[in-house]
């Protein structure tokens, strides 16, 4: 049995004291049993979050990473720093990354790579663009980018990972995927994974929908037999409405 995730990404929102406002409201509600419950947050707003959460059942995460240990890269925060401040989770390879900071495929297998070896969990994302999409290379892009993410890691690291297929079109469009696409593109993934990997890796392997998650079309997704939770962006800056994602899933 997979536990479901539900990963809430702020993005460039929220204010150390904005984030710790919405942690108290939110604390008690999103301690649902069952469920791996995440909040990535802004770097600076992490060291608070994580001593604002110890002792729940609430993981923080950052939504970035360099892969080297420390160096000359200004601007960068390196894994090791994670691991001081006692984060558990790391988005990689999310695609406002891809688009805007340029950051490809052998980049998202170097973050991942160096994630798990310093004992994080990477919420490693893929997905396709609109345009791709309607040239029917959905498949071919998602794994292509799923092979190469995962490349170099043993069977075992592979179950440390998390996938998240986020369509690009569907990302704070308010236009999800219906959950049958959703479903089939994920079972894809998972069979990719077995392709390059063997069946039960695939099958503990958890794998994430994103994509205008709301409360009114979450069960849609967690009812699909492949779909192991939510990476929520919009939503999840509520702290209700998160709640209610969180709750959906447990
Ligand atoms: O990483 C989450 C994300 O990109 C989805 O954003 O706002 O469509 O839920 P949103």
């Amino acid at each position: 049995m997979r536990t479901p995730v539900i990963a809430g990404n702020w993005k460039m929102y929220k204010t150390v004291n904005e984030a710790l406002e919405y942690f108290t409201s939110f604390r008690e509600k999103g301690e649902a049993e069952g469920v791996e419950t995440v909040l990535c947050a802004p770097f600076v707003a992490l060291p608070a979050l994580v001593e604002a959460a110890k002792g729940s059942r609430i993981g923080i995460g950052a939504q970035n990473m360099h892969w080297e240990e420390e160096g000359a890269f200004t601007g960068e925060v390196g894994p090791s720093m994670l691991n001081a401040v006692g984060v558990p989770y790391v988005v990689i390879g999310h695609s406002e990354r891809r688009t805007y900071f340029a950051e490809t495929d052998e980049a998202v297998n170097k973050k991942t790579q160096s994630a798990i070896s310093h004992d994080l969990v990477p919420i490693v994302c893929v997905g396709e663009t609109l345009e791709e999409k309607e040239a029917d290379r959905t498949q071919e892009v998602v794994r292509e980018q799923v092979v190469k993410a995962l490349a170099g890691l043993s069977s075992d690291e592979v179950t440390q990972v998390v996938l998240a297929y986020e369509p690009v079109w569907a990302i704070g469009s308010g236009k999800s995927a219906t959950a049958e696409d959703a479903e089939e593109v994920i079972r894809f993934v998972r069979k990719t994974v077995a392709d390059q990997y063997d069946q039960q890796v695939a099958n503990d392997i958890r794998i994430l929908y994103g994509g205008s998650v709301k409360p009114g079309n979450i069960d849609s997704f967690l009812e699909q037999p492949d779909i192991d939770g939510a990476l929520v962006g919009g939503a999840s800056l509520d702290a209700d409405s998160f709640a209610r994602l969180v709750e959906a899933a447990a």
